[in-house]
């Protein structure tokens, strides 16, 4: 554990690899880890369990003062659980990823989750020396004063082709037709409320484009103990294989 706690933000759109680096970061450094898009996710499948019209915003906004909401903050075993049923799965299934943004996009939800979120982080850095806590708007506005914030970002190709293969194990181009609403729509639904495909001032923007998962923590790890990545492979044309 750190001497003094420390939060670590990460922002980064659908497919920028931010849910894997954001849980090995917090596993190698002995921290917590928030997801905060399963907390947008668990109020999504709450919401649809108890039979609400998600363009209710009013109602929508109610559930999410009121939800029961337990999250694990293990990275290894990071649970979901809304009014005492295990979600973990459920909230990862399409019928979820296709509504969250309806959610995420109610401005008056959006006030409470972060509420919670940074009551989170708070309790997590007493209580683990500090945390990793990843999302879209966490390095700007739930957190903007964590000693390190870093935005991910990856190609519209990369993230797609990366989810696609999260979702089905390969990529065809059906597949990878299928999954663009889950990345390409959702995004731009979610861009309306939070910018997280530029860093803002005094974060550090990670292209992962051409980075393996392993790199992209190297880099992220290095980010936090050195404020620079020094590790990251410089693509060279020359040594590139045909
Ligand atoms: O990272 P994810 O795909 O699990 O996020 C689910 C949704 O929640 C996504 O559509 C964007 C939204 N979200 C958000 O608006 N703000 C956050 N801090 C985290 C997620």
């Amino acid at each position: 554990m750190p001497s003094s706690p420390i939060t670590i933000a990460i922002d980064g759109p659908s497919g920028s690899g931010k849910s894997s680096v954001s849980r090995a970061v917090a596993r190698r450094l002995g921290l917590a880890y928030l997801d905060t898009g399963a907390m947008y996710r668990a109020l999504t499948w709450w919401c649809l369990d108890q039979g609400l019209d998600l363009a209710d915003q009013a109602a929508v906004a109610d559930a999410a003062r009121s939800m029961d909401l337990s999250l694990s903050t293990d990275p290894d075993t990071a649970t979901v659980q809304v009014a005492g049923t295990d979600v973990t799965d459920a909230i990862r299934r399409t019928s979820i990823s296709s509504r969250v943004s309806e959610v995420a996009t109610n401005l008056d939800v959006r006030a409470e989750l972060r509420r919670r979120q940074r009551e989170l982080v708070e309790a997590l850095r007493s209580s683990h020396g500090g945390v990793v806590v990843e999302g879209r708007d966490i390095t700007t506005v739930v957190a903007p004063d964590a000693e390190h914030r870093i935005l991910l970002t990856a190609s519209e190709e990369a993230r797609l082709a990366r989810r696609t293969t999260e979702l089905h194990g390969s990529s065809t181009q059906e597949q990878l037709a299928a999954t663009r609403d889950q990345v390409v729509r959702r995004d731009r639904d979610d861009a309306t409320v939070s910018a997280f495909f530029e860093p803002a001032d005094g974060v550090h923007g990670l292209d992962t484009s051409h980075l393996s998962l392993g790199e992209s923590v190297s880099a992220v790890l290095d980010l936090v103990e050195h404020g620079a990545p020094h590790r990251i492979p410089t693509p060279d044309p020359d040594l590139q294989e045909s």
